[in-house]
């Protein structure tokens, strides 16, 4: 064995930290047809790599795949409102609780997600006892009971939250989403949002997350809204790209100018949520029609997937600077929230391990460099 013969006078910190590696790495050996190293392992040098998580899947073989493959982990929905604060006065910690400590115990990072949003948001929250919608005080005290219980449960366990998730409009002519949070207290619970979290956990990294931020007319909203809050000392410290892209989108060129614009603000950044669907990218939720039967995983959809995830991770690489995670939406091919989004009940096969666990070829493009 190469250990024996190493004179541990001499150690390095490269070699250290090879060392430690190869040990981390052993954890995935016996796995079947599994390589020999992780995700995490390959891209130490670079970023974290995470994946969401339910409870259910930190058992048995996925369990394992995720210790070997992963050093983060996102609650898939355990942390968000709808499940973690279901009615006024009562909390369900549960899932966030077994999340927070496999992670512990697996020596893995933290990321929240996420304490603001207008989807999977418990009806509660907008109305109140006669079934009328709270005035802006209200709702502003109760979003801030929430972030102040759950970032405070969690202190020094998560380490970054996701405060506020897709306030920015996909209508061109639209500035903010039109939600519930903005017709109730306009764009102030935003800032609010960032400042009690941060009151919280002064430690924890608070990102602003969005998706379709390859759009040109987007990124430029989301960067304008982040440096307005910034320059008032609202503590918004990092971005959140999600990801959900398609073997046809993002382009490089594309994805290129994404990096580069976000990067030019020299705030942490990351890829919080990424997949890559296997048909060509659709923005809306539809029916299912007649050309969607072939939903089979062919050899034409698993190379152009690889090649997609190529690419991305190339540019991922040339921004390591900025980039500090990349976290993937689920553990593998067995379940994506892709199978039913945009069309319902549509196979999709988005990550890098197939149904079985086993890595695709896409885990090679990405793990080659
Ligand atoms: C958004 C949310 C995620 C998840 C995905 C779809 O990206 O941020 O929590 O719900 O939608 O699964």
């Amino acid at each position: 064995m190469k250990f024996k013969k190493m004179n541990t006078q001499k150690i390095t910190r490269p070699l250290l930290t090879g060392v430690l590696g190869v040990f981390s790495a052993l954890s995935c050996l016996g796995q079947e047809h599994m390589p020999d190293k992780g995700l995490k392992d390959y891209y130490r040098s670079f970023f974290s790599i995470g994946v969401s998580v339910s409870p259910r899947v930190l058992k048995g073989e996925e369990g394992q795949l995720i210790t070997c493959q992963f050093n983060s982990v996102t609650p898939e929905n355990d942390m968000k409102m709808g499940v973690i604060h279901p009615r006024e006065n009562e909390y369900n910690f549960r899932g966030a609780d077994s999340i927070v400590a496999f992670a512990l115990r697996n020596k893995m990072k933290i990321r929240g997600h996420t304490l603001c949003w207008h989807n999977q948001v418990p009806a509660w929250i907008f109305k109140d006892e006669k079934g009328d919608t709270v005035s802006k005080e209200i709702l502003l005290q109760r979003l801030k009971d929430h972030i102040t219980t759950v970032v405070t449960r969690y202190k020094g366990k998560v380490y970054a939250w996701d405060v506020v998730n897709e306030v920015i409009s996909d209508k061109k002519e639209e500035f903010y989403r039109n939600s519930a949070w903005l017709s109730i207290c306009g764009p102030e619970f935003i800032e609010k949002a960032f400042l009690w979290a941060h009151e919280a956990d002064p430690q924890a990294v608070l990102f602003y997350n969005d998706y379709n931020e390859i759009n040109a007319v987007k990124r430029a909203k989301i960067i304008q809204m982040v440096k307005s809050l910034r320059a008032k000392g609202v503590p918004v410290q990092a971005i959140g790209l999600q990801g959900h892209w398609a073997f046809n989108e993002p382009t490089e060129d594309q994805l290129e100018k994404t990096f580069a614009d976000f990067a030019a603000l020299k705030m942490p950044l990351q890829v919080t949520e990424l997949d890559i669907s296997v048909y060509p990218k659709e923005h809306e939720a539809r029916e299912r029609r007649a050309g969607d039967v072939d939903t089979s995983y062919n050899r034409e959809r698993e190379n152009s997937q690889a090649e997609q995830y190529r690419r991305c991770f190339t540019i991922f690489r040339k921004y390591k600077n900025s980039l500090t995670g990349v976290t993937f939406w689920n553990l593998s091919d067995k379940h994506s929230w892709l199978d039913n989004f945009p069309v319902q009940g549509r196979k999709d096969y988005p990550l890098l391990f197939d149904r079985n666990l086993q890595p695709k070829k896409a885990f090679k493009e990405v793990v080659d460099f």
